[in-house]
């Protein structure tokens, strides 16, 4: 499946800004781990979540991204860090791979088969920690765009892996998971707020969008307008999802 991250990489930090509750629960996380020095961000994107946590733990970081662009702003971002374009599954075939400390997944499995870049990623780089950031695929049904865009729903809760097919996996492969359920808030009240929902829906913000029919998502688009505008105008729309976060450490 080929998604255009390429197309939104100059907008992406500005449509989809690092959730302050994810990234205080991930450098939480992280700062009770010893002798972290080293992350692999799986396909790192703009490093919006490495970027910040490799600063506040004071780890060095080696992104790997499918997508030319979105590397190009995480480079702008962060000199330091060694950013390379490639996709993961031949990345990891290289020989030249040295071991890593931590190996984090942020809103990527959903594009990988997953049980095997595990494999081969762990036996190749041998992490004492692992990092997923995902959506259980029961938070479809009730998130915003795919309420509205019901071809979303099915679309995702197949792309996006349970949380207990990870653990499990983890398990196997000599990992002591733990979960934990972060909730973030978006807080709907005025018409401009309304806007920006439709204007980021458009600009296909997030990735499932660009996998529908540009009809469909129109339409869905027009019909949520004018939903959450009748919604607003009685009290504000306080809009809740849930991050599911794993950490596995040996
Ligand atoms: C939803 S974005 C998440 C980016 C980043 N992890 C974050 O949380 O901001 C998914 C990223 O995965 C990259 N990607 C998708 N498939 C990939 C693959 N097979 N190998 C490497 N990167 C991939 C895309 O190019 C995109 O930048």
């Amino acid at each position: 499946m080929t998604v255009p991250f390429d197309a939104i990489a100059l907008r992406y930090d500005e449509l989809r800004p690092a959730k302050g509750e994810v990234l205080s629960a991930l450098s939480k996380r992280f700062k009770e781990l010893h002798g972290i020095r080293t992350l692999l961000d799986v396909g790192c994107g703009t490093g919006r979540y490495s970027i910040p946590l490799a600063s506040q733990v004071g780890m060095q970081i080696i992104g790997v991204d499918a997508s030319k662009k979105m590397l190009g702003e995480a480079r702008r971002k962060c000199s330091t860090g060694t950013w390379e374009h490639c996709k993961i599954e031949d990345w990891v075939t290289q020989t030249k791979l040295k071991a890593v400390d931590v190996v984090m997944f942020a809103y990527v499995l959903q594009f990988l088969a997953w049980p095997r870049v595990f494999e081969q990623l762990f036996r190749n780089l041998n992490p004492s920690v692992v990092v997923i950031v995902t959506y259980e695929p029961k938070v479809f049904p009730s998130a915003l765009y795919h309420r509205f865009i019901p071809e979303l729903v099915q679309i995702d809760q197949e792309r996006f892996p349970e949380s207990v097919s990870l653990i499990e996996k983890l398990r196997d492969l000599g990992f002591k998971p733990s979960r934990q359920t972060v909730p973030t808030l978006e807080v709907v009240r005025t018409a401009r707020d309304v806007q920006g929902i439709i204007d980021k829906g458009r600009a296909q913000y997030c990735s499932t969008l660009s996998l529908v029919r540009p009809r469909v998502a129109e339409d869905g688009l027009t019909k949520m307008q004018r939903s959450l505008l009748a919604e607003i105008s009685s009290k504000p729309l306080v809009v809740e999802t849930q991050h599911t976060v794993i950490v596995a450490t040996t």
